[in-house]
């Protein structure tokens, strides 16, 4: 059981040699792909398009909150487990369903994905490369990472909130990880530019970072 995307320093799961393990050992590959969907794979399709594998039996879940930009969650396996979940997940037993809206917007976006996928991940990457330098030349020591994300090592837990409250300060805002999500004392500040910021904003975060960083 993996998620695909680990999304504090954007490392990438092997998953398909899990699934190969699997095979090997006769059990059940979970996939999270929270962070995989709309983002890893040629056309958006996540981790199982990514890593070429086809013919998936295990579960396959993924959060409708992340690239699909809307909320709840969804799960795929054999019609067994689904008819199961469907009597015994609490929370799906026990909770309002996803409204129409919600269901009309994920549809959205997933002609967006489809439609547009090629512009948007290649201006993700760029974003991210950008930042990247800009951190770099900064003097910040980023975590390398495979996903549209850069980490920074921040160190102690006050210097990882005073690092991201001086980004906040001037217009970013960042996600700071403190233990319990890290070790103590391997603080991350992570940055993602996202695909719907335009280039004059992304110049002017690289601008803010570097005279941070100095
Ligand atoms: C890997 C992963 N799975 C699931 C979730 C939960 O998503 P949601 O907030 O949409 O329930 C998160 C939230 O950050 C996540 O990172």
């Amino acid at each position: 059981m993996t998620e695909s995307v680990f999304s504090t320093e954007g490392s990438i799961a092997p998953f398909q040699q899990i699934v190969q393990l699997c095979e090997t050992y006769n059990a059940l590959p979970v996939i999270d792909d929270s962070h995989g969907l709309g983002v890893l794979g040629k056309s958006g399709r996540g981790i199982l398009e990514e890593q070429e594998i086809e013919g998936f039996l295990g579960i396959y879940t993924a959060s409708l909150g992340k690239a699909l930009a809307n909320s709840g969650g969804m799960i795929s396996g054999k019609k067994g487990l689904i008819d199961y979940l469907k009597y015994y997940c609490p929370q799906l037993v026990y909770s309002t369903a996803l409204t129409p809206a919600v269901l009309a917007g994920t549809e959205a976006v997933l002609e967006i994905i489809q439609s547009e996928f090629e512009v948007i991940k290649s201006r993700l990457v760029s974003y991210q490369q950008a930042i990247y330098e800009s951190l770099v030349e900064g003097g910040f020591t980023v975590v390398p990472g495979e996903a549209p994300i850069n980490s920074i090592q921040s160190g102690s837990k006050d210097a990882t909130f005073i690092l991201a409250k001086k980004l906040y300060e001037k217009g970013i805002l960042s996600t700071p990880f403190i233990e319990p999500s890290v070790p103590v004392d391997e603080g991350r500040v992570r940055l993602i530019a996202g695909a719907n910021l335009s280039w004059e904003t992304v110049a002017e975060a690289t601008k803010i970072i570097k005279g941070i960083g100095r």
